[in-house]
């Protein structure tokens, strides 16, 4: 982590400012505590990622999302690039969303990187500036950093949930989510923090799933194995999107045989 991101980070808990201590590294801290003085907590950096949750301390879908997330990691590149074929391959899939983003340099924020599989196409745009990638699963953290130190980009991560982002508001000048609102513990409060960070103006961007299809995965026998059958809300969130926000929009994504298998929501903190 570089030192200049301690600037817009928070405790995720009370947002208050975070103190540095035991840190090991030189440009770049590589080992680390994070404190805050306020609630008293403290969030260790390890290999150069903060870690801002503790998985025990996890609740609900999250808390399943996290785990299955973890063994997950090792075939997902595998997996997404299968899973996007009918819809004409991963980089018109992954392409159809990402050029909703206005790249001009600044620093973009990708809410549940994953492995890091929209890096090449972000960083094959000439617009890129620093990326930022936060992630419930340390598993899928693993493999992005791991991704991401072959090709030599310039991504910090961390470890935390989007319903609690470790940034300070107005930080960030694009916001992107791509795959997994949909089956998050709470769609409003991961909604609200990404519009929190993002800087006045900014474009956020949201895509995952289709209801239609967020439905057929909730009744895979062990997708949802310990939700206990409670149902889980997999519309489109789009409601949650305060009236606000400017130029709200909502496309189809993902067309295969005469059907989107994904949604598209866009919009912009006004100034
Ligand atoms: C389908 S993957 C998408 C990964 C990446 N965005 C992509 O486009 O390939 C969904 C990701 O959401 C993460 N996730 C699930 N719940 C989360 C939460 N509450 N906060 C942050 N990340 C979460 C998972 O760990 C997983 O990496």
């Amino acid at each position: 982590m570089k030192r200049s991101t301690l600037e817009f980070l928070c405790c995720p808990g009370c947002q208050a400012a975070l103190s540095l201590s035991n840190e090991f590294g030189e440009k770049a801290v590589y080992r680390g505590e994070l404190y805050c003085s306020h609630c008293e907590r403290s969030f260790l950096i390890k290999n150069g990622v903060a870690h801002f949750i503790h998985p025990r301390e996890l609740e609900g879908l999250n808390r399943q999302f996290a785990r299955s997330y973890n063994w997950f990691s090792h075939v997902y590149a595998l997996f997404t690039k299968v899973a996007f074929l009918p819809f004409g391959g991963e980089r018109r899939a992954r392409k159809e969303i990402l050029n909703r983003l206005e790249l001009n340099s600044g620093r973009i924020l990708e809410v549940s990187i994953g492995s890091g599989e929209n890096l090449p196409y972000l960083f094959e745009s000439p617009g890129v500036g620093e990326v930022y990638g936060l992630d419930i699963s340390a598993g899928q953290l693993a493999r992005c950093n791991s991704f991401i130190t072959k090709r030599g980009w310039p991504v910090e991560l961390f470890l935390g949930t989007a319903e609690a982002l470790p940034f300070k508001s107005d930080s960030f000048d694009s916001v992107l989510h791509i795959g997994g609102i949909n089956f998050f513990s709470s769609k409003k409060k991961a909604i609200e923090e990404m519009i929190r960070v993002a800087r006045p103006k900014s474009k956020i961007v949201i895509a995952d799933e289709s209801e239609r299809l967020a439905k057929l995965l909730y009744r895979i026998p062990g997708f949802m194995h310990s939700n206990k059958g409670n149902e889980v809300d997999t519309t489109m969130p789009s409601q949650l999107v305060p009236e606000t926000m400017e130029e709200i929009r909502v496309d189809g994504i993902w067309k295969a045989h005469g059907q989107y298998h994904g949604y598209c929501l866009e919009f912009r903190k006004p100034s």
